[in-house]
C-alpha cells in the first residue's frame, strides 16, 4: 500500500556530512521525496515531536540532542522530508536498523552512522513508526500544500 512516512536528518547526520548518502539509501528503497525543508528544531517543536516520551528520563538528553545543543551545534537545523512508496513507513525502518546504533545490524544505516555518546543515542534519522505517527509528525512538520 502506498504511504508516506516522516524522515528527519539530525544534527549529528548533518555535522558528519551524511545526509546525502542517507538520502540515497532511501531513495533506492524506490520511494519518492515528495516534501523537503530545512527547519529550526525549536525546543517546543522538539516536545511537541517527542510527545510520545513525555517523562522519559532520557527526554532532556534527546532534545539537547536533536537541537545540537549537546554536539555544541547552535543553529539548531533539522533537515525533514516526506518520502512517498509502497510500504514506505516499514521500508524506511528497515533501512535505519535498531533505535540503539550498537544493536542495529552494521550494514543499516544507524548501525553504519550511528554512536552512543554520553548517554544519548545518535542515530542519524528519525522515521516514523505507524501509519499514525506519520500521520502526526507530517502534519507537525510541513504544511499541507508543501507536500508535492
Ligand atoms: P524512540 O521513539 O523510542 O525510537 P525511534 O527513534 O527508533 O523511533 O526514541 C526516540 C529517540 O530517543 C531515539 O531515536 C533515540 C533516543 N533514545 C535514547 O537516547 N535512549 C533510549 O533509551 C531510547 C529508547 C531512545
Amino acid at each position: 500500500m502506498k504511504e508516506r512516512t516522516l524522515v528527519l536528518m539530525k544534527p549529528d547526520a548533518i555535522s558528519k556530512k551524511l545526509t546525502g548518502i542517507i538520502i540515497d539509501r532511501l531513495e533506492h528503497l524506490g520511494l519518492d521525496i515528495k516534501g523537503a525543508k530545512v527547519r529550526v528544531m525549536t525546543e517546543e517543536l522538539a516536545r511537541e515531536h517527542y510527545s510520545n516520551l513525555a517523562g522519559q528520563p532520557f527526554l532532556p538528553g534527546v532534545i539537547s540532542f536533536m537541537r545540537g545543543d549537546f554536539n555544541g551545534i547552535s543553529d539548531h537545523r533539522i533537515y525533514a522530508f516526506v518520502f512517498e512508496g509502497e510500504d514506505a513507513i516499514a521500508k524506511v525502518r528497515g533501512a535505519l536498523g535498531a533505535t540503539d546504533p550498537a544493536k542495529a545490524e552494521p550494514w543499516s544505516i544507524r548501525g553504519a552512522f550511528g554512536c552512543f555518546k554520553d548517554g544519548v543515542m545518535q542515530n542519524c534519522v528519525h522515521a516514523s513508526g505507524s501509519k499514525e505517527d506519520a500521520q502526526r509528525e507530517i502534519n507537525l512538520w510541513f504544511k499541507p500544500e508543501e507536500i508535492v
